[in-house]
């Protein structure tokens, strides 16, 4: 939900601020635009549109400068345009900020600003902050920080801000944060800042996390803090241990397919170290909750958005059956606003892959304000909900690009399924060895799901004009179908919705038709006949059948008019090998259909807004 860069680094940094928009694009991509100050002179370079725009632009104009800031935008006021394009000068062309998030109380400031001169340009609120701090510079003693720090306190709602301006004395960028994320990566007589780690790789893995409220002071030689109450501090840097490359597309055409085709190593690699096969024991390095904490736990409530909560739906399969505790999922976005029944009996799993998504960090909030313990599954390393957290279980995926959740999500189902574990054996029941033996296995089973690819692709061949797909499933197969669903409306603009398959007789049947292709997910033993039935009732009305199975495909003739195989693994893992087909289904379509499948429209990787 835009994508913050700044540098600061004694030497050009146009073309670091624009890798750092490379990485970061997938956070939204409406505009983007760079600053940098050149011999005590704003210049801004913006374009509407994609990156690929900005780049051709800056072709056109020669731009350099030692210190600036980049940003690509996710369009929250004001529609997708070059006026409304970050950065945002103020109307004295002295400060030029970039945002991400939203100022709730903007007008109210804007109103004041213009009574007092002040003027604007653009629809956006960003552009009211870059007036206020203007406002607050005197041209005497143009403190920044303290500029920032007093704008801030009278902003209501979410930002990450970057702000350069050319009153100071010396090079410098003043950054702050409420809500959506900034990193700060430490170089060696240059420093960087973007909203997410992955930015950075190409130049440190050394990195520092601000928290909310908390303001600093990037300068090439040095980073100073200061927190909520302006009192200086200081932070361990911590040391990212993502690989650089992963970042990069490595030969394939699109992230989203590189990253289907990560999931067998990832898969392991969130069990890798944290299983002990022969003693049978489960443990996290980051897991802090205590004894007595988990002894007194009554019930868990799983607090997520999109693909991450659909992962929720699954664990709540799996954690009531592995550990008898009941579970409850809920979107972050309506949990908090719901006044939920919570205490410290009542652990609130926090899932997400960015660690960012605001729905999701203000239920989760909400939860722990009312005293109830917190574990969160997540993909980066210290993000907000890992900061809220008494024990986190960081799913080992590497950094995901592609909007459409693919790697974090079966990463997440392992990462449920060993905090299921985990709970099961600290509260002294056993963790049997085919619990155990079933994961071992799963990687080969993930493997085995890819190489559906050409299946896949030629399944997409037929079926990608149809304009409605519906995905049936039961059990724990209805979040698969509902993530199948998800999957295809995201990256091919098609219609698709996910049902529970006993549901369909009650109000889908009536869509059925020979134009409606129906995904089935039939495997396992216990609900494997009642779906089989569902399909029959598909057929009996001229539908058309595309199953998803364990079985051999005979045992479907005449029920399914194609079938796609997946190999079969424990039931409860399951769900981590079906989905792989439904993601290849859904890339191919949406490449047949000429759509951008690593950046969708309208949607953003990191949703950091509310
Ligand atoms: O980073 P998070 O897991 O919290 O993100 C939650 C959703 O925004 C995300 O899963 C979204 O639904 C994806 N685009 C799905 O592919």
């Amino acid at each position: 939900m835009c994508g913050i860069v700044a540098a600061s680094a004694g030497r050009d940094v146009v073309d670091i601020l624009m890798s750092g928009l490379h990485s970061l694009e997938y956070r939204g991509y409406d505009s983007a635009g760079i600053v940098v100050v050149a011999d005590g002179v704003l210049r801004t370079v913006k374009a509407e549109g994609k990156l690929e725009r900005l780049r051709q632009k800056l072709e056109e104009v020669s731009l350099d400068g030692t210190f600036g800031l980049g940003h690509t935008r996710w369009a929250t006021h004001g529609v997708p345009s070059e006026r409304n394009a970050h950065p945002m000068v103020d109307s004295r062309q002295r400060v030029a900020l970039i945002h991400n998030g939203i100022i709730e109380n903007f007008l109210d400031i804007k109103r004041r600003l213009l009574d007092e001169g002040w003027s604007f340009t653009s629809d956006t609120d960003t552009e009211v902050i870059a007036n206020l701090i203007s406002s607050f510079l005197d041209d005497e003693s143009a403190d920044l920080v303290a500029a920032v720090r007093r704008a801030v306190s009278e902003l209501e709602g979410m930002y990450a801000i970057a702000v350069v301006s050319t009153v100071g004395p010396e090079e410098e960028i003043v950054v702050s944060r409420h809500g959506p994320p900034l990193v700060i990566g430490l170089g060696e007589g240059e420093q960087f800042l973007a909203s997410d780690p992955t930015a950075l790789l190409a130049h440190t893995k050394r990195v520092v996390f601000l928290d909310d409220g908390e303001v600093a002071r990037i300068r090439a030689g040095s980073v100073e803090l200061w927190n909520a109450a302006g009192e200086s501090i200081e932070r361990q840097a911590e040391i990212l241990d993502w690989d650089p490359v992963q970042a990069e597309k490595g030969g394939y055409r699109h992230f989203m397919l590189k990253e289907i085709h990560e999931q067998p190593q990832a898969v392991q690699d969130t069990f890798a170290g944290r299983v002990d096969f022969e003693e049978r024991r489960v443990g996290f390095d980051s897991m802090r909750l205590a004894d007595e904490v988990v002894e007194r736990l009554e019930r868990i409530q799983i607090l997520a958005c999109g693909t991450s909560w659909h992962a929720g739906l699954v664990g709540k399969f799996v954690l009531e059956e592995l550990t008898g505790i009941p579970v409850e999922v809920d979107y972050g976005s309506e949990y908090r606003y719901r006044d939920p029944i919570v205490g410290p009996e009542t652990l609130a799993l926090g899932i997400s892959q960015s660690g960012e998504t605001a729905d999701t960090v203000s239920a989760i909030r909400a939860a722990r304000d009312e005293g109830a313990p917190v574990v969160s599954i997540c993909n980066v390393l210290g993000s907000q909900i890992t900061r809220l957290s008494d024990g986190v279980i960081y799913t080992h995926a590497g950094p995901e690009i592609g909007v459409a959740s693919t790697k974090a999500f079966t990463t997440q189902l392992v990462a449920i399924y060993l905090l299921a574990l985990w709970l099961r054996q600290q509260s002294g029941r056993p963790v049997e060895r085919g619990l155990l033996d079933q994961l071992a296995h799963l990687p080969a089973a993930v493997d085995q799901a890819v190489r559906s690819e050409e299946r896949c692709e030629s399944l997409a061949r037929e079926y990608f004009r149809a304009e409605n797909f519906l995905y049936l499933g039961r059990g724990l197969n209805y979040p698969i179908a509902l993530e199948g669903a998800l999957k295809l409306k995201e990256i091919s603009y098609i219609h698709a919705e996910g049902y529970p398959a006993g549901e369909m007789k009650h109000g889908p049947i009536a869509l059925i038709d020979p134009d409606l292709p129906v995904v089935a997910v039939a495997t396992g033993e216990r609900v494997y006949d009642k779906v089989v039935s569902n399909m029959q009732e598909v057929k009996a009305r001229d539908g058309v059948v595309i199953a998803l199975t364990d079985r051999d495909p005979e045992d479907l003739e005449g029920v399914a008019d194609e079938v796609l195989s997946v190999p079969r693994v424990s039931e409860l893992l399951q769900p981590i090998v079906n989905v792989v087909p439904l993601q290849l289904l859904a890339y191919f379509i949406g490449v047949r259909r000429g759509c951008d499948v690593d950046q969708p429209r309208n949607l953003a990787k990191s949703v950091t807004v509310e």
